[in-house]
């Protein structure tokens, strides 16, 4: 068993970038910058991760410009907090852990009441996050829109790169602004930006390369893509064979393989508890309250939790593709690591486990058959709109993050 579980723990390199195990902490958007501006409470929260020996902590949703963030207490990447964010990642990086950012643009559906337009996708309609907050509609791209968000990422992966972020993660997935034109439920295009699956990952791919053009080809960048919406008319485990192998083609180092989105079909990311209950502890507007109570137990159904299971779909793209794969998804214990490293997967990202045990990797090469001791009540999903940030309410103290 000792020997299995080292696996997990040996070191590997990501396009050059030496990782001294096999453990990353996944992006859950912590909501502890406020204002935008990150400082002690999102520098102690991933330092733990870093002291509990992960190799990478991912930064979670790093808005690439003002109008692609979900609310103002997102972090957006411009010059504005270029000494904080500095500071933010050298601090993490003391403590022996590599930083990744995850690159994000929130596209149709915001919340962010500092923006002076509508929020803007693939196609107009309703803002399926604002509604309830009188930010009812969202307006189609234009052309020049479509270029103007190319040049955002470009841009915010040159700012990203010069503050010291050692790689980052790009999100294709969970129904943000580049899942939004993959997928067909969202993308009503006729131009070239819609219709086929070809034609979908137009954006998706010139975003790609321009994040590698603006980073270099020795720096690494993932992608976190969606494998399927579980919807009728969205995308499916098969699309997802297709945008992966267009991912790898277009030289992506690694790509993480999840599930569902944030709008449509959470329960499909997380699986476990209902996270009903959660988001009305915490939820202030009194419509989103009411449509909660109304809606919540049809959107968000109890989904049964079992360890790793998202690892049979994503098999399946290990099979298709050249790059690095990185398993996410329910993994829990010394066995689990084994397992998923077993069937070909390079690097395995961890979420709620993390937020339970943040010191896992410690304890596991204390004891090789310690399992997590998250329960998937996700309540911890709840906190993204607590004035404490994330945490784990059952096991940490918040207190000390
Ligand atoms: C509190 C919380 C916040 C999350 N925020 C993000 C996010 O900002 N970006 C993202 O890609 N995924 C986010 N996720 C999804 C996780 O990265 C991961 O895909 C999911 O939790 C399944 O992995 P796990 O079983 O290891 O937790 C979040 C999950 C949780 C629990």
């Amino acid at each position: 068993m000792a020997e299995r579980i080292n696996s997990a723990l040996n070191s590997a390199s990501l396009n050059g970038l030496q990782l001294k195990n096999r453990l990353i902490k996944a992006g859950t958007f912590e909501n502890r910058s406020p204002n935008g501006i990150p400082g002690a409470s999102l520098t102690d929260f991933h330092a733990q991760f870093g002291r509990g020996g992960i190799a990478m902590t991912t930064i979670g949703y790093c808005a690439v410009e003002n109008a692609g963030r979900l609310n103002a207490n997102m972090l957006t990447m411009h010059e504005d907090i270029r000494s904080e964010i500095t500071q933010l990642v050298q601090n993490i990086q003391k403590q022996d852990c590599k930083v990744a950012g995850q690159m994000g643009h929130c596209g149709a559906f915001s919340k962010n009441h500092t923006l002076k337009a509508r929020p803007k996708g693939p196609s107009g309609g309703l803002n399926l996050l604002g509604f309830a907050e009188g930010m009812w509609f969202c307006d189609a791209m234009s052309l020049d829109d479509i270029d103007h968000m190319v040049d955002a990422y470009r841009d915010a992966a040159i700012f990203m790169k010069s503050v010291g972020f050692d790689a980052l993660e790009i999100h294709f997935g969970h129904g943000y602004g580049l899942c939004q034109f993959l997928s067909p439920l969202t993308n009503h295009r006729k131009d070239n930006y819609g219709g086929s699956l070809e034609n979908r990952l137009r954006l998706p791919l010139r975003v790609l390369a321009a994040v590698r053009a603006a980073v270099g080809d020795d720096f690494p960048i993932l992608a976190k893509i969606t494998m399927s919406e579980g919807r009728r008319g969205g995308l499916h485990y098969d699309d997802s064979l297709e945008i992966c192998k267009a991912l790898d083609a277009a030289g992506i180092d690694a790509i993480i393989p999840s599930n569902g989105t944030s709008t449509m079909n959470p329960m499909l990311m997380f699986r476990g508890d209902s996270i009903l209950p959660a988001l009305l502890k915490y939820e202030r507007n009194r419509i989103m309250r009411f449509l909660l109570r109304l809606m919540g137990k049809k959107m968000f159904p109890a989904l049964p939790f079992y360890d790793m299971y998202l690892l049979e779909q994503a098999k399946r793209i290990r099979a298709v593709v050249k790059c690095k794969l990185v398993y996410i998804g329910g993994a829990t214990s010394g066995d689990n690591f084994t397992e998923i490293l077993g069937a070909g997967f390079d690097f395995i990202q961890l979420g709620r486990t993390l937020l339970a045990d943040p010191d896992l990797p410690q304890k596991l090469a204390v004891d090789p058959s310690y399992k997590s001791r998250c329960t998937h009540c996700n309540l911890c999903v709840g906190t993204i709109e607590s004035p404490q940030g994330i945490h784990c309410p059952q096991f940490t103290d918040n207190s000390a993050t």
